[in-house]
């Protein structure tokens, strides 16, 4: 076993199944256990900062709430900047907003209209990759701001749900794949 394939196992190790959660019959990931071992966080965030590659990001755009998590740590790494994300209503200055599509109705994301300069070098940043609602949504919102998009990188991404099919506009990295 390679370094980074003992690393890669350490992180899954430390994500937990919970049945039933947030409803009969989905199987919740639950990266709350990884939040909380000091080492494989540590090794979480240095995979992720090795996944970077070409341009350096200036800015890690996380989004709410478990975007922020990996996104700020990851932001220290790398010596970038940190732009939130948030959900409606909690950025106190004009926004842009995007709304996207839950399995009932939709819901929006919104980013400060002044957060980034015209063409800033941007990498997004969550937990996890699904259906790619809220990274569509979020790409969105840099679309937008006229920033330039370097990528996607996720902890975890449930590959069946085929998101990646829809995100073409930059490459998608994810540490863990189920
Ligand atoms: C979860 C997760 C991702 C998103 C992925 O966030 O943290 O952001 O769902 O799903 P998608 O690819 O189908 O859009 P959630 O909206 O549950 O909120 P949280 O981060 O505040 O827990
Ligand atoms: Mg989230």
């Amino acid at each position: 076993m390679t370094d980074r394939e003992a690393d890669l196992a350490q992180v899954k190790g430390l994500i937990r199944d919970i049945p039933d959660f947030p409803k009969p019959g989905i199987l919740f990931k639950d990266i709350t256990p990884l939040l909380g071992d000091a080492t494989g966080f540590r090794t979480a965030i240095e995979l992720m900062a090795s996944a970077v590659d070409g341009p350096t990001p200036e800015y890690i755009v996380g989004t709410e709430s478990r975007g922020f998590i990996f996104g700020a740590a990851l932001a220290y790494e790398l010596g970038a900047g940190f732009i939130p994300v948030r959900k409606p209503g909690k950025l106190p200055a004009d926004v842009h907003s995007a709304e996207y599509e839950l399995e009932y109705g939709t819901d929006a994301l919104e980013v400060h209209r002044d957060a980034l300069h015209q063409g800033a070098r941007t990498l997004i940043v969550d937990d996890l990759l699904a259906t790619g609602g809220t990274a569509r949504a979020t790409a969105d919102l840099l679309r937008r701001l006229g920033a330039e998009m370097l990528g996607y990188c996720f902890v975890l991404e449930l590959t069946f749900l085929n998101a990646r099919q829809q995100m073409t506009d930059a490459p998608v990295t994810a540490l863990i794949q189920y």
